[in-house]
């Protein structure tokens, strides 16, 4: 199949009534989209992305007024939080009633609902008439596309089209949150930050960790985000700029700040992954606010590893 760049929202939007897929420009990342009522479709998406199977996908609709139709009750948190953030990059785990296929939901019993801002993805939504299902448009564990030509990089020849709506502004997915009882819990840490969220309802949000965290979501996964090169994740980037290895050392500090490294991280991730080195290096940064999404986002790609100042390896995974 010979894979496409366009620019004309209505195509896509023909696409994805057909039942076939197409990947979409949103605000974080490009996503791989199908019609969420219509399970043939899906199946598309997992079968493309070599997705396994029981990790859930997105729903996205254009506004708050849709999520009666698909979720079960709606806590007034979530209207809080969405007024402010809303369209934009967070999800909103809810209560799933039986209209969004089981598919979609991997057979769990809550639903993701997120209302996308990029203007491309809201006309297609618009002209579908009907929910969005959508991940991240690139292989499964791969580092996620931020252009329509990262987007080729991953999925060339395995779908008709990708709709270019430039680079995404934001560079890091939306912030996974599940709405249970009267907790409000982030899934996976993304642009919206637990601090704003905090704000916004004036509740405690609280985050799942290790086996936890892998029950409720079960796509955090350890190893995700991944360049094909090894990447190791260091205290000191200096050490490594005096090593005389084939070292690529990818260095976020250059950013102005944590907007500016989210927006890169992706994209210098793929380029760096390009250069032929034997392995990247880089390190984190500091663990608060988008902070936390940015460092998720690290330690999935390098598998759990990490080194010490002086270049040796503290713990590997692989
Ligand atoms: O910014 C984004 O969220 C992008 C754009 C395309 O919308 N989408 C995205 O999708 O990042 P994906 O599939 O790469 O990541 C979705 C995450 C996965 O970790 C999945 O496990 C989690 O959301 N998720 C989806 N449905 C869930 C559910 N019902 N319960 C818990 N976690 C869920
Ligand atoms: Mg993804």
């Amino acid at each position: 199949m010979k894979t496409s760049i366009i620019n004309n929202p209505a195509d896509a939007a023909l696409e994805i009534t057909a039942g076939r897929i197409v990947a979409l420009p949103t605000e974080t990342v490009y996503g791989l989209a199908a019609d969420a009522l219509n399970p043939s479709a899906v199946l598309k998406i997992y079968e493309t992305k070599k997705r396994p199977d029981f990790n859930p996908l997105i729903v996205h609709v254009s506004g708050i007024e849709e999520f009666e139709k698909y979720a079960e009750i709606i806590p007034e948190s979530v209207f809080k939080i969405a007024e402010t953030y809303s369209p934009g990059p967070i999800t909103y785990v809810l209560n799933k009633n039986s209209v969004i296929p089981d598919i979609v939901t991997a057979g769990i019993d809550t639903v993701a609902l997120r209302i996308p801002a990029h203007p491309l993805f809201r006309q297609v939504l618009t002209m579908c008439g009907k929910p969005i299902a959508a991940p991240s448009a690139n292989m499964f564990g791969r580092i996620s596309p931020t252009t329509a030509e990262d987007v080729l990089k991953e999925l060339d020849g395995k779908i008709g089209y990708v709709l270019d709506g430039g680079r995404c502004r934001i560079g890091i997915e939306s912030t996974v949150v599940r709405f249970e009882d009267d907790k409000i819990i982030i899934l996976r840490h993304g642009f919206v930050t637990k601090e704003d969220i905090e704000k916004v309802t004036g509740k405690e949000v609280t985050t799942l960790k290790g086996k936890a965290s892998k029950i409720s979501s079960p796509g955090m996964l350890l190893s995700h985000y991944s360049p094909h090169t090894p990447l190791y994740i260091a205290e000191d980037l200096e050490y490594f700029k005096n090593v005389n290895a084939n070292a690529g050392i990818v260095d976020f500090g250059v950013y102005r700040d944590l907007k500016e490294t989210a927006l890169n991280l992706f994209s210098d991730l793929r380029i760096a992954d390009e250069k032929n080195f034997n392995y990247l290096v880089t390190r984190l940064v500091e663990n608060k606010g988008l902070g936390r999404a940015i460092n998720d986002r690290l330690v999935k790609a390098s598998s759990g590893r990490a080194v010490v100042e002086n270049g040796s390896v503290l713990f590997s995974k692989k």
